[in-house]
């Protein structure tokens, strides 16, 4: 998808196959629809009085209006105009790009970007729509019979419709979007595939190819020897229940040499990602219902990579390295058994009382290998804990820092992008529940408050650098007739690095 700027032409004046155009409840018009109503002669706004009011999520079709070039106008509907905001904005560009995929359309013109809304400048408006619009683009096809594939998708233009003074800042928001909009496809495309394609090797495989399509980008993948050598014993416990071979991936991003002059000195920031390509449960099996939902354990490795890709095409001025663990965890003659006790690359002894808790042992280990960057924050990302669904639901990623100041970036990028996390607590107190009687720590902490003890068992592996852990168990992938991959947190993560700059 291409996204550009379109200041030239009044609406009406504008060619193109699919106009959008908002209106506010009861049939308010936005400034242009009231451009378009004056060039056909009232036709919106007897509209907009009779049938189509501008409920938010509402949408209508006007054909072939006179005095308008657009061969197509979709009003857009987008609630009362004092509670408009950005969430309604990207849901209304959503609405207007998939009608245009819908319809087969090459290209489309959305003036929606151009309404000012209470909580997005235009640059952040233009990056939604950018955003919002590709996701409608994403479709997944990859293991499917040539009869179940949907039609290629014929749209590779929107354009936003803003005035002169506001075309810099629009761009600059375009192209953040977009960035954002191709990493989440890559998200999504990771989490979708299924556990026999998207294995540790495939996604070593996908870090090497984003490392050869951007300059900026380097990627080393360490297999099992070079594991062993580094003593990521945690990790390893995990991987050796199956015959799939684990992958190490890291994956660096190096600003461009000019760019690479104000970055001088500057520690990187480290994204670490839960590659577990499916998780069984592994001895502490899982029930069957439903265990296919376990390929998506890899999330927080895909939104790694989807947010390395959108960091290279942004041409960050930032060095960002994302990191890996990935392997299977699968129950096997050679397994993590209830009782085990293994050594950490950190020198802390686990007792793995639950070999379904295996996100945190993959993980441990490659937060303690990634000291060695000096970064100036580790944020990772998992799919960590079934009891964060149950706390935050589908809405809010669970977010956990010792660090108030990181905490609250995070929270904060979360809500410029729609696509907010919630702080749940840390606090010591919960660290007990950790307690064994066989080695420093037991890797669960028992029913009540699963999520935090499990952040708690993190932060025993992250004390020599700002912190913090995103759970994404509930945002990551949607359940039911839409199941799929999000592309969640990658606008948050985006937007997080692209507000240090
Ligand atoms: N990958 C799961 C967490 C998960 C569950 C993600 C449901 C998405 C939906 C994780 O490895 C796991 O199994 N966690 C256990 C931890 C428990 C054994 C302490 C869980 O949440 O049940
Ligand atoms: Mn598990
Ligand atoms: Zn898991």
């Amino acid at each position: 998808m291409e996204f550009s700027t379109q200041t030239n032409a009044a609406p009406h004046q504008i060619k193109t196959a699919a106009l959008a155009v908002g209106i506010f409840a009861e049939g308010q018009l936005t400034q242009p629809a009231q451009l378009l109503d004056q060039a056909c002669n009232g036709a919106l706004s007897r509209i907009a009085k009779s049938e189509f009011p501008g409920k938010a999520g509402t949408q209508t079709l006007l054909r072939n209006l006179d005095g308008v070039a657009a061969e197509r106008v979709i009003l857009i509907g987008l609630g009362k105009q004092d509670s408009y905001n950005s969430k309604i904005h990207a849901n209304a560009e959503l609405a207007f790009a998939k009608y245009c995929v819908q319809a087969q359309v090459a290209e489309g013109v959305s003036t929606l970007a151009s309404l000012d809304c209470q909580d997005a400048s235009i640059r952040q408006r233009s990056q939604i729509a950018a955003t919002a619009a590709s996701q409608a683009t994403y479709q997944y096809d990859a293991t499917l019979g040539k009869e179940n594939r949907s039609k290629p998708v014929k749209l590779k233009k929107i354009a936003q419709w803003v005035s002169r003074s506001d075309a810099a800042q629009a761009k600059l928001g375009l192209r953040a979007g977009q960035a954002i909009g191709n990493g989440m496809q890559l998200t999504r495309l990771l989490g979708d595939l299924p556990g026999n394609v998207c294995t540790p090797t495939y996604l070593g495989q996908t870090a090497k190819k984003l490392a050869k399509e951007f300059n900026t980008l380097k990627a080393e993948v360490l297999g099992l020897k070079q594991i062993q050598n580094l003593k990521m014993n945690a990790f390893l416990s995990v991987a050796k229940g199956s015959d799939e071979p684990p992958a190490f991936i890291v994956l660096k991003y190096t600003p461009a040499a000019e760019k690479a002059k104000s970055s001088r000195g500057k520690k990187p920031y480290v994204l670490v990602g839960k590659g577990i390509t499916f998780d069984s449960g592994g001895i502490s099996i899982k029930p069957g219902a439903n265990m296919d939902e376990m390929k998506y354990d890899m999330c927080g490795a895909a939104s790694v990579l989807g947010a390395m890709r959108a960091v290279a095409e942004l041409e960050l001025n930032q060095s960002v390295i994302g990191v890996i663990p990935a392997c299977e965890n699968l129950p096997s003659g050679r397994a993590n058994k209830p009782g085990d006790v293994i050594t950490s690359m950190s020198g802390q002894t686990i007792e793995i009382l639950n070999t379904d808790a295996e996100g945190r042992l993959v993980l441990c280990d490659a937060l303690t290998y990634v000291q060695r960057f000096k970064p100036q924050a580790v944020i990772d990302i998992a799919t960590l804990t079934g009891a964060c669904v149950v706390a935050l639901g589908h809405v809010n990623t669970g977010l956990f820092s010792p660090n108030d100041e990181l905490a609250t970036q995070l929270q904060a990028a979360g809500r410029q992008t729609n696509d907010p996390a919630w702080r749940l607590p840390l606090d010591d107190a919960y660290q007990e529940q950790l307690r064994s009687n066989f080695a420093d720590m037991a890797n669960i902490g028992g029913p009540p408050a699963g999520s935090v003890t499990a952040a708690c068992f993190l932060s025993r592996y992250t004390k020599e650098y700002d912190w913090a852990h995103l759970d994404i168990a509930g945002t990551a992938w949607r359940s039911g007739k839409d199941k799929g991959a999000s592309g969640r947190p990658v606008p948050l993560l985006i937007q997080y690095l692209m507000n240090q700059n």
